[in-house]
């Protein structure tokens, strides 16, 4: 299936069962993380199948999430949710990690307030875009007057998708040693 349909009817919704198919048959098309800290959600598409329930149970667990860094600092967050992008007919498209913590020192200085996946055979068309749109009403709707968003430095895709919904650049670094990232800063436009 192509990417046909109009990105304009794209919606952000919580995992469910009901769209582990859609979301299997993404997978099978190319590799996808959900940009996670930790790489939670990206468990083995074995694992997802036979068990969608108990994936979801834990995809969607929005209590307290210790995070690790490669350079062994640890973090809580307090305030997480995964949100699946579909499109009219319900089929998976992407995923954002929203980290929606004030003032915490990993998501600040380096990994920023959303990861975004779009599914591997669906890249470069547009729909990264709109769905930081559909981002920004979800961060703007919690009264944030900006965001910070991170790329790995070799990211051109992650670099130029933020650059493109107005992302300016505040920093370069690798202080948790996941690798060198620009850091920007986003202003969430009002609603
Ligand atoms: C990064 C990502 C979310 C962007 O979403 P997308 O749907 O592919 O991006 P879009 O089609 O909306 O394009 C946005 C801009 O990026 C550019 N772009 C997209 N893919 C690109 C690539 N591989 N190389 C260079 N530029 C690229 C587009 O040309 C567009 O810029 P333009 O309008 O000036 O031409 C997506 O590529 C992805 O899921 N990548 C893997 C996961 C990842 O790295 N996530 C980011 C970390 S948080």
């Amino acid at each position: 299936m192509g990417p046909t349909r109009s990105k304009l009817d794209l919606k952000l919704v919580p995992p469910s069962v009901a769209l582990v198919p859609s979301y299997i048959e993404a997978r099978q098309a190319g590799p996808f993380s959900h940009m996670a800290l930790n790489g939670f959600g990206d468990e083995a598409i074995q694992t997802v199948a036979a068990d969608p329930a108990r994936y979801i149970q834990g995809l969607t667990y929005e209590g307290p999430r210790e995070i690790v860094t490669p350079n062994r600092q640890v973090f809580v967050l307090r305030r997480h949710s995964i949100r699946w992008a579909i499109d009219p007919a319900g089929v998976f498209v992407g995923a954002v990690s929203l980290r929606l913590d004030r003032d915490h020192p990993l998501i600040d200085l380096y990994c920023g307030n959303v990861g975004l996946g779009v599914r591997r055979d669906w890249q470069n068309h547009g729909y990264g875009t709109m769905i930081w749109r559909l981002v920004f009403d979800i961060f703007a709707e919690l009264d944030f007057k900006s965001i910070i968003a991170s790329a790995n430095v070799d990211n051109l895709a992650s670099i130029r998708s933020i650059e493109k919904v107005g992302g300016t650049i505040i920093d370069r670094n690798d202080i948790y040693g996941y690798g060198e990232a620009l850091v920007f800063r986003i202003a969430v436009p009002s609603r």
